[in-house]
């Protein structure tokens, strides 16, 4: 494939030992494309405007073409040229970049495959058209409503703990996956509250540290608790983090008290979010996608700003850099509490953290968006950033026999790379 110019900086290409590592959470690296706007067609028009407009879009075309190449935006190859029309944009030169995840130790992967993942959505789609809470908005939407259902489904573990409970949301869709099983939900705020004012959800089977019963996860005797609730195995929990606290934080309070499944609901991308996580964690130059350059002019800076005209939540290189060009976590930041606390950490700490994540991770598996923009219509988050979606591009007839033609786009808007770990039993 032909490039005016290389796509990828020599900072990216450098990757070395990691370069091909675990493909399927890079993305294709189909270099050249670009969304572009079709252009209108012209059927309307009379036979005697006929010569005088066909001249004029030649020349506007040609104009554009001119321009683009002028910004190294096109690359047009013999096979590619269709993709110009995408604008779900997965194979952009964005997206050749990368984007970077946790290694784990052996290269262990989940047990699901994505037929698995298929058959999970014709199961769980009629279970969320009865949701209590139809809007959720500052909650989980679809894409994580249905991940945290799969995971919690396939690992059927004795006892659920959700720390962020909102409305209730998160916690019906535990109840859905596990109907009879003990949840406990952790919460400033009681989800009760929320019934005064519209749709909330209470488990009549949930232990609530909430409302004035409150404690925060890290402050639990945990040891205790799983007494009182009959555990003797605690590789047989699932613990859900909604509640935007820095992730390494409650990993490393996770650890302690000995959890080994855990599943993150905001997995922010750097330069993005409240609060400091797994992927900021393992943006890191070594890994492929990860590490950014500063520099104003690079191509990296080039296909940002373009992203961010598609897509709302993409970053730019001014803001992904912070003083000193500083990009990792939000411009040299590792955030707490929803933006409350945001102090500032050397890239010497922040790449330490990402040596003790991989030394105690088992598997990390980020999960896919449900389907691409393309069907499902969401403007908010760079595809490109994401891994691959289940359903893939261009299935219509299997986004519409699943049913999810009926549901209004903004449930699809939520997706934030929803992350499950699975700790190693040996970890410290
Ligand atoms: C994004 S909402 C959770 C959404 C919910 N999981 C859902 O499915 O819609 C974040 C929640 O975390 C709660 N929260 C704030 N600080 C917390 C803490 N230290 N521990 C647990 N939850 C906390 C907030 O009150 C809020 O209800
Ligand atoms: C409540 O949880 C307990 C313990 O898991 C279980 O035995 C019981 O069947 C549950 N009750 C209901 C109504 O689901
Ligand atoms: C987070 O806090 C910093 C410092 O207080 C502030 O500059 C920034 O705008 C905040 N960002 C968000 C998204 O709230």
């Amino acid at each position: 494939m032909l490039c005016a110019r290389p796509s990828r900086s020599p900072r990216f290409s450098e990757g070395g030992e990691d370069d091909d590592y675990d493909e399927s959470k890079t993305r294709k690296t189909n270099l050249c494309s670009f969304p572009v706007r079709p252009l209108p067609n012209n059927n309307n028009i009379t036979k005697s405007l006929f010569l005088p407009l066909t001249i004029l879009t030649i020349v506007i075309v040609l104009i554009i073409i001119i321009v683009m190449f002028r910004n190294n935006l096109v690359c047009i190859t013999q096979s590619d040229h269709l993709n110009l029309l995408r604008m779900d944009g997965s194979n952009s030169d964005f997206g050749s970049l990368g984007v970077p995840c946790c290694r784990s130790k052996l290269g262990q992967t989940v047990e699901w495959t994505t037929k698995d993942l298929i058959m999970g959505l014709e199961e769980f789609i009629p279970i969320y058209e009865t949701r209590p809470i139809k809007n959720n908005v500052f909650g989980m939407g679809f894409d994580h409503s249905f991940g945290l259902w799969f995971i919690a489904r396939w690992l059927k573990p004795d006892l659920m703990i959700e720390s962020g409970a909102f409305k209730g949301h998160s916690t019906w869709v535990l109840r859905q996956a596990m109907p009879e099983m003990q949840i406990i939900s952790l919460s400033p705020r009681h989800p009760k509250k929320y019934l005064k004012k519209g749709a909330a959800y209470v488990d009549e089977n949930c232990t609530y540290f909430a409302g004035k019963d409150f404690i925060d996860f890290g402050s639990v005797d945990w040891k205790s608790v799983m007494k009182k609730h009959g555990i003797l195995d605690l590789s047989r929990v699932l613990v859900f983090f909604d509640d935007h606290q820095n992730e390494l934080k409650r990993l490393k309070q996770a650890l302690k008290a000995g959890f080994q499944h855990l599943v993150f609901e905001d997995n922010y991308d750097s330069g993005t979010g409240d609060h400091y996580s797994l992927r900021q964690i393992c943006d890191q130059s070594y890994i492929r996608g990860g590490g950014h350059s500063c520099f104003r002019d690079s191509d990296e800076a080039r296909a940002r700003m373009e992203r961010k005209k598609f897509w709302e939540k993409a970053v730019d290189i001014e803001e992904l850099c912070g003083e000193g060009d500083s990009w990792w976590g939000v411009r040299g930041e590792m955030r707490d509490d929803f933006n409350h606390s945001n102090k500032e950490i050397s890239h010497a700490e922040h790449f330490q953290n990402s040596r003790f994540v991989e030394s105690v991770l088992d598997v990390y598996w980020e999960l896919p968006p449900v389907a691409p923009s393309s069907l499902t219509h969401q403007t908010r988050y760079d595809p490109a950033r994401a891994p691959d979606p289940i359903i893939e591009d261009g299935r219509f007839d299997l986004f519409k026999r699943l049913g999810l033609t009926n549901f209004e786009t903004s449930v699809f808007n939520g997706y934030t790379q929803m992350v499950y770990l699975k700790i190693s039993p040996t970890a410290p």
